[in-house]
């Protein structure tokens, strides 16, 4: 069990270490169909997110699928969290579960590292984090094969210096699986402080103070926090209570970061940047429809349909061959 589990998702490592797949499953598909798969291949997360608990699965993952060296940058430093014992256990879940290899984790740690004193070529670890800005890579032009990235061009500052990066690091014919999630979308357009089952884009439609006000109530009754978001994201009663006291924390902490970016803009910095666009798929269920009402529709009239209602967007670009 995880007590520092912010999401009921994460209470159970199990659960945890099979819904952390989830998007790597859907980034791994569409570089098998697009890009001709991670065999051999030099892979970059963009984004990697080692400061959580399960960032950089998707780099053993990779491996697991044929990928011949994988690097993750992120802003915050890998080191950040490695010695968390929920870390630990979830790795130790994620190592027995799916066969992935991973160090440390008897001595209290989770660390990629290499385990043989000599460093043979044949040794040294596939995997390596390091803490750099998205905006400015300090890796060598035309590097990797695939570059990989889930749910971080919603909170890079500047994603079309990031996209002219990404292009200028990746090999010609190389490409990039980039899943995100654009501010407009119901689910997690506004990362939960949209509340979509309570108060549909409540994110897009509250002014701050209402917002806030709404929130409070939220959180300070179980019957509505443990409705009101994605099932998935249902905050435990210890979170709750913390936001039931201060609900402009959690809309600061939820939403600090996000750079509002639209589907057009970042379609547009792709082109921009050189790239061509191989897919481009609002993912949206069909069970969030309903929610769209006319009125709503009416109101948020600057926004497409769409737009409004895709859980995240996947974008599929490749540097032309040359
Ligand atoms: C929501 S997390 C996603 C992490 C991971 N990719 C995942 O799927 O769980 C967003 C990540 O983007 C990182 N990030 C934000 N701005 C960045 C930048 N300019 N360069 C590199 N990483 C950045 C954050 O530190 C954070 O780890």
């Amino acid at each position: 069990m995880n007590p520092d589990a912010l999401f009921e998702y994460q209470v159970d490592f199990r659960n945890y270490v099979e819904a952390a797949r989830v998007p790597y499953n859907i980034l791994a598909s569409n570089v098998k169909e697009h890009l001709g798969g991670f065999g051999g291949k030099l892979i970059l997360d963009l984004g990697v997110g080692f400061q959580l608990t399960h960032g950089g699965l998707t780099l053993a993952l990779a491996l697991l699928d044929g990928a011949r060296q994988c690097y993750g940058i992120d802003i915050a430093h890998p080191d950040l969290h490695a010695a968390d014992p929920n870390k630990v256990a979830f790795w130790k879940q994620a190592r027995d579960l799916l066969g992935i290899e991973v160090q440390g984790l008897e001595g209290g740690r989770v660390v990629f590292a290499s385990t043989d004193i000599l460093h043979f070529d044949d040794f040294y670890s596939k995997i390596t984090l390091l803490q750099m800005s998205a905006s400015e890579i300090y890796f060598k032009d035309n590097m990797f094969d695939i570059v990989i990235s889930n749910a971080v061009f919603e909170h890079v500052q500047n994603p079309k210096r990031v996209l002219t990066e990404l292009y200028r690091v990746l090999k010609p014919g190389g490409g990039a699986a980039i899943n995100w999630n654009p501010y407009a979308g119901f689910r997690m357009g506004g990362h939960d402080i949209g509340m979509p089952y309570h108060y549909p884009w409540a994110h897009l439609r509250l002014p701050e103070d209402r917002h806030v006000e709404m929130l409070g109530q939220v959180f300070s009754n179980p019957a509505l926090y443990s409705t009101a978001f994605p099932p998935q994201h249902t905050p435990t009663p210890e979170r709750a209570a913390i936001y039931a006291k201060d609900p402009a924390l959690f809309r600061k902490q939820i939403s600090y970061d996000l750079n509002k970016m639209r589907i057009p803009e970042f379609l547009d910095y792709a082109h921009s940047a050189g790239f061509e666009l191989l897919s481009s798929v609002p993912h949206i269920p069909d069970e969030d429809r309903r929610f769209l009402t006319p009125e709503i529709l009416a109101e948020l009239s600057q926004y497409g349909e769409d737009e409004l209602l895709q859980l995240f967007h996947t974008a599929v670009l490749r540097k032309p061959a040359g």
